[in-house]
């Protein structure tokens, strides 16, 4: 591995500008440079000045003129969705019934699951996204698999074989005792290897029995640091099915504290629909709430309240939910969380959005001191994007005055034709000289 530097407009938060202001946390470097030592970001700094005294020993990739920034990171999206995307005409429960299940049936087939997963890690790889929430299926296999192949691309990655033992089709159910040891397995094998965690993954309160929520909060308990992911409160037929089932529930997000669920790096997807006690104990013990927008317009779930979690000092982060969600790209899903926002009164500014992308949605997974930032002892995951990309860009591009507009322009009008070249832990995953717009082979 050695040393390389990698040299380009430079873009970092050090803090979420909404709540620092822009002068305490955009970190913009017009001519900088990264100094990448064994995978791991050591120095960060003025181009010339770094240039000059690393001298022509050092390899030097010049990415001028574009812009280098930590890589995406998607909090939560499904891998046995990539199939299951842009089916036509129905909300979320059936959905569910009618699309997603029938396909997560395939994933017992690590062969299936194999294929998947390398397609979607060059896919989020070509759209500059070096780190990802994954849910796999309920089967150990879709998981093994998934995590094979994250460890041969060496990206950090979260995910889970997601544990359900009711209310979906036979053949995607296990048992509170199967979910429980498969989990154990996978932590026993995956968890902390390299960069991977494994995350404890019950799909959502309307498919796991009081007994599954059971061991789930065994699980929980025996490992207080693990990563925990599910979904809630993302629409109203979820919402009454959910008050049926726990009908000892005050509302959905009560279920989930009832079985410990309700904690830090605990990553709840979607929180449409949550009253102003469920944000507060969602805040309160250090959770996340993560804001799907694409998969919130397409299946009409609703709209987020950003202004409401940022009231309670609720974790916000932004993520594409592939299937439910349409795109790979952490741009357009800023561009439809900008315009979901809008329809709410509230505004996304661009630095707030692409500290989100980065730093914030680290900040989300509990992994904010490892990755989402440009700076010394954090891990060398880049994205390299081209904000001249495209005809739209380039014509927008001659009218833009300051960075901020350019940015905007950039998170409206851009997608992954925007991506350069993306790295994780310093190595060159995905470069679109090199490859067309294909990923590189592993
Ligand atoms: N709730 C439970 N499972 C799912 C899923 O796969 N996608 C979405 N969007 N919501 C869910
Ligand atoms: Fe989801």
């Amino acid at each position: 591995t050695g040393t390389i530097a990698i040299r380009g407009r430079l873009l970092s938060f050090d803090a979420d500008p909404a709540i620092e202001g822009e002068a305490g946390a955009v970190r913009f470097i017009e001519d900088g440079i990264v100094v990448v030592k064994e995978g791991m970001i050591v120095e960060v700094g003025e181009g010339p000045a770094i240039a000059r005294r690393l001298g022509p020993g050092v390899p030097l990739v010049d990415h001028r003129p574009h812009l280098v920034l930590p890589g995406f990171i998607d909090p939560h999206l499904h891998l046995p969705q990539t199939q299951v995307i842009a089916s036509y005409g129905a909300e979320l429960m059936e959905w569910l019934a009618k699309y997603t299940f029938p396909e997560e049936l395939r994933y017992g087939d690590s062969a299936v699951a194999g294929e998947a997963s390398r397609f979607l890690l060059d896919t989020l790889a070509a759209n500059g996204t070096t780190t990802a929430a994954v849910y796999c299926t309920t089967h150990q296999v879709s998981a093994e698999a998934f995590f094979t192949e994250a460890e041969r691309r060496g990206q950090r990655m979260i995910a889970g074989k997601v544990m359900m033992d009711r209310n979906a089709p036979e053949g995607l159910l296990d048992t509170a005792e199967l979910g429980y040891e498969q989990t154990k397995e996978l932590i026993a094998e995956w968890h902390g290897r390299g960069r991977l965690e494994v995350a404890i993954t019950p799909r959502f309160a309307p498919t796991s029995s009081e007994a599954q929520l059971e061991a789930v909060q065994a699980l929980a308990t025996e490992h207080p640091d693990l990563p925990i992911q599910t979904h809630l409160s993302e629409n109203h037929g979820e919402i009454a099915f959910v008050a049926q089932a726990f009908p000892w529930s005050t509302d959905y997000t009560d279920v989930y504290e009832r079985y410990g669920l309700v904690r830090s790096r605990a990553f709840f997807g979607h929180c449409i629909h949550l009253s102003e006690r469920e944000r507060s104990a969602l805040a309160e013990k250090g959770a996340s709430a993560i804001f799907c927008p694409t998969s919130n317009l397409f299946l009409g779930s609703g709209l987020y309240d950003l202004a409401a979690s940022r009231a309670l000092g609720l974790k916000t982060g932004i993520a594409t939910d592939i299937g439910g969600g349409t795109s790979y790209s952490m741009l357009t899903t800023a561009a439809e969380g900008y315009k979901v926002l809008a329809l709410k009164g509230q505004r996304l500014p661009a630095f707030e959005a692409f500290h989100m992308l980065t730093a914030g949605n680290a900040e989300a997974l509990g992994i904010g001191d490892k990755v989402g930032q440009l700076s010394p002892g954090f891990e060398a995951d880049l994205v390299v994007l081209d904000t001249k990309a495209t005809g739209p860009l380039r014509r927008r591009m001659e009218r833009v005055e300051t960075l901020a507009e350019e940015l905007f322009a950039l998170m409206i009008l851009g997608d992954e034709r925007t991506t350069v070249a993306t790295y994780a832990a310093g190595r060159r995953i995905y470069d679109r000289y090199q490859a067309g717009l294909r990923p590189l082979a592993p």
